[in-house]
């Protein structure tokens, strides 16, 4: 990859106070890290239960909904020939603003609305993107982006990728199954991913999805499905995998608990052919 020259630390130092809301907590050198809403630690955990390969020599990866590029960056790191992160939804706002939307709501107890019709959607200058330009630049990072929405994207555009990253993104999406067809189109090899998923003790035979028509996922109003583990690797078929790995499915507690629906974490790899 085409790696450019570091910035230096005083400068990196400024621009990253001028970043208004970090994602991810990133070391940009120089002892500079930024305090992302995910901590160095949480990373670092959530790096080592993906499971993505240590070594990506020779590989090309795409990071869909990658924000400030944590696992981006952590793929060049590992020898990746070639990365790019898609996103839309986050850089498109002023996440300044949007953070303060979200808290004061959760604090007064009101449904938030859907964030691209408030005034701090700017889908035309995207400020939101500035975390992921800055650590960028920094780093010296080769990068690439695509500043497009996955869901409407023309997928020749996007192209087919080594290892793909969809982290975060699924309970995103209104129609998952759809996004996830859509994910296998630009996959050659391996899908990661991540999700919040749910446990219905008693079901876990069945292939469920759990609605949530307005905020009760986390107080986001952007979150609209969880599937159970049977749910997330049955949709891998259709969506053109031939075969699923379950790297974190639900603990036991969760599956033999009263009650429910329990929610956690799931971290599935979807495979296309022998790799
Ligand atoms: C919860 S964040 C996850 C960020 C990162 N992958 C991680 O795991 O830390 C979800 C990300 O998906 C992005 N996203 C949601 N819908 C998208 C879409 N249709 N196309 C591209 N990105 C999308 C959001 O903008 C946001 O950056």
């Amino acid at each position: 990859m085409r790696r450019r020259k570091r910035l230096g630390n005083k400068m990196v130092q400024n621009l990253v106070e001028e970043v208004p809301f970090w994602w991810h907590s990133l070391d940009l050198g120089g002892g500079i890290v930024t305090s992302g809403f995910k901590s160095q630690a949480t990373l670092a955990q959530e790096l080592d239960s993906i499971n993505m390969p240590r070594d990506l020599t020779d590989k090309t990866v795409l990071d869909i909904g990658g924000w400030d590029g944590f696992f981006a960056f952590e793929a060049e790191k590992r020898g990746a020939a070639r990365v790019a992160v898609v996103d839309h939804y986050q850089w498109s706002m002023d996440l300044g603003e949007w953070w303060r939307y979200w808290q004061d709501c959760r604090a007064r107890n009101f449904p938030p609305g859907p964030y691209h019709e408030q005034p701090f959607w700017h889908p035309d200058t995207m400020p939101g993107k500035l975390g992921f330009d800055t650590a960028r630049n920094a780093l010296g990072s080769g990068v690439e982006e695509m500043t497009v929405d996955f869901m409407e994207a023309d997928l020749q555009d996007i192209g087919v990728w080594d290892v793909v990253l969809y982290l975060g993104v699924l309970y995103h999406m209104e129609d998952p199954l759809r996004a996830l067809k859509r994910v296998g189109a630009v996959t050659r090899e391996r899908v990661i991913i991540e999700t919040e998923a749910v446990v219905i003790p008693g079901y876990e035979h069945e292939a469920l999805w759990r609605f949530f028509p307005g905020n009760e996922l986390n107080h986001d109003v952007s979150n609209w499905w969880a599937p159970n583990i049977a749910a997330l690797v049955g949709a891998l078929q259709p969506a053109g995998f031939s075969r699923a790995e379950v790297m974190l499915g639900p603990a036991r507690e969760q599956v033999e608990a009263d009650g429910g629906p329990h929610h956690y974490r799931a971290i599935v790899h979807g495979i296309k052919g022998p790799h």
